[in-house]
């Protein structure tokens, strides 16, 4: 078991699969994209395969695949395909673009949820935030998601004055699809302009929330164990919301997650800017165990040490960490 020096135990891996993507989300990355990391020190599909199958044997029971955009890995469907082998709970993240094209390939794996980022339901905003022009097709895409069974979770960054007047939207789009909306609070990153002005906090959401449907229809559901969200529903709805405050409410104390860079760094926490390589080692035919077990102690209690808000809100702290697009949430 992977446990950190506060005893929190790491059973979920997260692997972002590629700095690339087919979006330019504004909260994700800088306009002018970032420095690419050049292609003999990015992770190989054996290399990942075997990273994970040793983070599987020291209990990780849970993989996420992230990216950028994972779907746009050349090789992603046999590396989807190896990992569906782990008889892990293999799940991924994804902008839902070419999701079409790895149905069959998430069924084979045994992918049951899928999480897909939307962050507007009006067209001309989602291609303003996302600076490309597939609202149509995302749409599309969900929708073929639920036909075909999986369970869907929309991930819905929110910003002050963008899209906050959406929340009320989102909330009546479950009413009659069985999705879960997760309204995320806007963290900051490398190159994503944050500021805490942008923050739709989730004291904000919830009064919006409760502006528009009585408390006897609101339904606090049971978070999952290490559930990154806080969970609820309208009663008559089929799908349900949540929501993720990583700002205003962290969830550090039941922490679970340990990342993989695409350049195969070890990130024990979103905000952590210690990275541990472990290519070099991997490539030396040396053990990586150590190296999984000594980043893990290095983990802070509260958001990478991030752990006060004005630390928060101090650019020059949070612009030491990566861009988001090369850790992958
Ligand atoms: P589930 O496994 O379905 O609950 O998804 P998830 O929330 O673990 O992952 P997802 O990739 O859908 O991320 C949703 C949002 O939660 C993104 O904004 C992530 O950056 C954020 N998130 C995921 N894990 C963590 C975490 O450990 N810490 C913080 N602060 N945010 C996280
Ligand atoms: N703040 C909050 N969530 C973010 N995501 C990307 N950048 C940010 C940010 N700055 C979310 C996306 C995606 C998930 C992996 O991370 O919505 O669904
Ligand atoms: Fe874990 Fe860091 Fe996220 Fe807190 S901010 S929940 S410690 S990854």
């Amino acid at each position: 078991m992977l446990k950190d020096a506060l005893g929190r135990e790491h059973n979920y891996l997260r692997i972002s699969i590629t700095e690339h993507c087919n979006l330019r989300c504004t909260y994700c990355m800088p306009e002018e994209g970032i420095a690419l990391t050049p292609k003999p020190h990015l992770m190989t599909a054996e290399e990942i395969i075997y990273i994970a199958q040793i983070f599987v044997a020291n209990g990780v029971s849970k993989i996420r695949l992230t990216g950028g955009e994972p779907l746009v890995r050349k090789d992603a469907k046999a590396i989807i395909l190896q990992l569906g082998k782990l008889g892990v709970d293999l799940t991924i993240t994804t902008n839902g673009i070419l999701v079409p094209n790895f149905i069959e390939t998430f069924q084979a794996a045994g992918i049951h949820t899928v999480n897909i980022s939307i962050d507007s339901l009006v067209e001309k905003k989602f291609n303003a935030i996302t600076r490309r022009n597939y609202f149509d097709t995302v749409m599309q895409n969900i929708d073929l998601l639920l036909l075909q069974g999986f369970r869907v979770k929309l991930n819905v960054v929110l910003m002050k004055n963008f899209n906050d007047n959406e929340i009320i939207d989102f909330i009546a789009l479950t009413k009659d699809k069985s999705v879960q909306v997760r309204f995320i609070e806007f963290m900051p990153f490398t190159g994503n302009h944050w500021d805490k002005s942008k923050l739709v906090s989730y004291a904000e959401i919830m009064d919006t929330l409760q502006s528009a449907y009585a408390l006897s229809e609101i339904e606090r559901l049971t978070d999952a164990p290490n559930d990154t969200a806080k969970n609820f529903k309208i009663k008559s709805h089929l799908g349900s919301f949540a929501v993720i405050s990583s700002v205003t409410n962290p969830f550090c104390s039941t922490c679970n997650r340990i990342r993989l860079t695409a350049n195969g760094k070890l990130k024990n926490c979103l905000f952590s800017n210690s990275e541990t390589a472990l290519l070099d080692t991997l490539r030396a035919g040396e053990s990586i165990i150590p190296l999984i077990q000594n980043n893990l102690l290095s983990k802070k209690a509260v958001r990478g040490g991030m752990d006060d808000d004005l630390k928060f809100q101090n650019p020059e702290l949070f612009s030491q960490n990566r861009s988001m697009i090369a850790i992958g949430g």
